[in-house]
């Protein structure tokens, strides 16, 4: 008897060419780089060009997984963008991509859970593909933060920046006994008590703006590393697993005190942490694709190694998915 899996092909990343570093910031508010490469580990983001969109992001690092899964769009039947800056109010992004992608077959819709979208993305493409719904999914995180950001607002400008990731995600039949490949466990929370903590002030259906960012900074600190751990736990505990098999850990990339406290809280090795927010800064959605992207490419994560991944953003939203890397 075999069982379906949902393995990783292929990922890829993009990130718009222009830099923005610490050093402009302070030409632009009260802050310093001092203080927040001290508070946050951020060095410098990346910054959309004018004109350039999230479904342009999206679009590159779809292209780039592809690539490196040796597919075309042809193959694809689900496409799942999660963001929370679309390009339109509608169509989803994903529509965008799907006819950037000359793809025409096949179903594609936006996920929005803020800086988890692509946890959560991922975990809906991998139901879709264990229940038959889909065999061959895209499934990107894309976020253009900058474009709702206060640039006057030195609580939340100096943190976030734009970028894309991408994996092709296939079904696969497999034998039930060890070691599976792909997706072993997810686990997806939310609680909508929090979501005043970080916001946008403004939406559709309430002002007609598009609307800035707000942050209670410390409350999030507070509640993001016992949350994350919680259900980085509870996913190692559904595979059977515990944090001293993982062989890698791609955090969502917010802030690196929130990544050092959850990495020391599961007991995971310094050396096994992934860490892209110094050069990213915060890309929401984009984070945990380009971390994995990145640690693929550069020859860190091999095929059969562990890794759990992990977000947590607006709403609260939080989630982690453990997977075993199959992708060369
Ligand atoms: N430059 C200089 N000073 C600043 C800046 C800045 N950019 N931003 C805030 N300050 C000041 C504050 O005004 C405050 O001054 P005060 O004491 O005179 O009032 C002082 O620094 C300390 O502020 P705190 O908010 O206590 O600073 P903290 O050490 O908590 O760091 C930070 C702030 C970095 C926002 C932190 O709370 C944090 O990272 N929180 C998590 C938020 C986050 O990561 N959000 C991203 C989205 S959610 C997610 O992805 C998990």
């Amino acid at each position: 008897m075999t069982i379906t899996c949902s393995v990783i092909r292929g990922v890829g990343g993009y990130l718009p060419s222009k830099v923005m570093t610490n050093a402009e910031l302070e030409s632009m508010v009260d802050t310093s780089d001092e203080w927040i490469v001290q508070r946050t580990g951020i060095r410098q983001r990346h910054v959309a060009a004018k004109g350039e969109t999230t479904s342009d992001l999206a679009t590159a690092a779809a292209q780039k997984a592809l690539a490196h899964a040796g597919m075309t769009a042809k193959d694809v039947d689900l496409i799942i963008v999660a963001t929370t800056t679309p390009d339109y109010t509608f169509p989803s992004v994903a529509s965008l991509v799907q006819e950037k992608l000359g793809m025409h077959h096949g179903c594609a819709f936006d996920q929005q859970a803020v800086c988890s979208g692509f946890v959560f993305a991922l975990a809906t493409a991998d139901s879709y593909l264990k229940s038959g719904m889909a065999r061959t999914a895209l499934v990107v995180g894309a976020d253009t933060m900058t474009r709702i950001l206060d640039w006057k607002d030195r609580n939340t400008c100096v943190l976030f920046g734009d970028g894309a990731g991408a994996v092709v995600l296939q079904a696969q039949q497999c034998a039930p006994d060890e070691p599976r490949p792909g997706i072993l466990s997810s686990r997806l929370r939310s609680d909508g008590r929090h979501w005043k903590k970080l916001y946008v002030d403004g939406g559709v259906s309430s002002t007609g703006t598009i609307g800035h960012i707000r942050m209670q900074g410390r409350e999030v600190f507070k509640h993001a590393v016992a949350m994350i751990t919680d259900v980085i736990n509870d996913a190692l505990a559904d595979a059977g697993k515990s944090a001293a098999d993982l062989d890698w850990f791609i955090p969502h990339q917010a802030n690196r005190r929130i990544i050092d406290g959850a990495g020391r809280k599961v007991g995971i090795a310094p050396e096994k942490v992934v860490v892209t927010v110094d050069r990213h800064a915060n890309t929401s959605a984009a984070s945990v694709p380009l971390a994995l992207d990145e640690a693929v490419r550069d020859g860190r994560i091999k095929a059969g190694d562990l890794v759990m991944l992990e977000a947590m953003g607006g709403g609260f939203t939080w989630g982690a998915s453990l997977i075993r890397w199959s992708a060369d």
